[in-house]
């Protein structure tokens, strides 16, 4: 049984999709879910659904604590799914090609540090653009710049709210991402 880590700093309705997901699967579960916020209503999402959370402090994701974590979970991939902390390299070399993140946009556009969220579909909307969309890509040491491994695409209708286009994106990535991450975990 493939195991997936997913972390997560907010709410955490990718996570609790993911973990649904892969509750029927035979081939793969979400092993547990790594949290930098202990106020994050991701933290009940999973226990609600039996994964249990690890809560870390800025400290212990750099000083090889989470590393530790990971290993002891024996985690094949590692997805972020709303994470707003940069994943340390010592992370990223022991898990090279194995960390994925979803990002609420079609980078390289609406990408970069401070581009998360609500702060992109406000943008969005305020520039009267006609398309978005998700991109799932591979993380590297820069904010938003790795690989793209998926993207798809909505249209933004000219009445829509910052809201409007939050709640597509969000249909778009429950859509996807679990089926991205099964695809991946074949070859792993
Ligand atoms: C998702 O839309 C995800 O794409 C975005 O945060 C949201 C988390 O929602 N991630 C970023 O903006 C990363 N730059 P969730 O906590 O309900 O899954």
């Amino acid at each position: 049984m493939k195991q997936i880590a997913i972390f997560s700093s907010g709410s955490g309705t990718n996570a609790e999709n993911i973990i649904k997901y892969f509750s029927e699967s035979e081939e793969a579960r979400v092993g547990a879910v790594f949290c930098n916020n202990p106020k994050a209503g991701v933290i009940d999402k999973a226990h609600k659904l039996g994964v249990r959370c690890i809560v870390f402090d800025p400290h212990q994701l750099a000083d090889g604590y989470v590393l530790a974590k990971l290993k002891d979970c024996r985690a094949d991939l590692i997805v972020l799914a709303g994470f707003l902390k940069k994943i340390p390299t010592e992370i990223l070399d022991e898990y090279e090609d194995r960390v994925i993140n979803i990002h609420p946009s079609l980078l390289p556009d609406y990408g970069g540090e401070g581009m998360y969220g609500m702060h992109i579909h406000r943008a969005i909307v305020e520039n009267e653009e006609e398309e978005t969309g998700i991109t799932i890509h591979y993380v590297s040491d820069d904010y938003d710049e790795g690989e793209i491994i998926f993207q798809e695409a909505i249209e933004v209708d000219f009445e829509d709210s910052p809201e409007d286009v939050q709640y597509k994106v969000q249909q778009l990535e429950h859509k996807h991402y679990p089926e991205v991450i099964e695809y991946l975990l074949r070859d792993l």
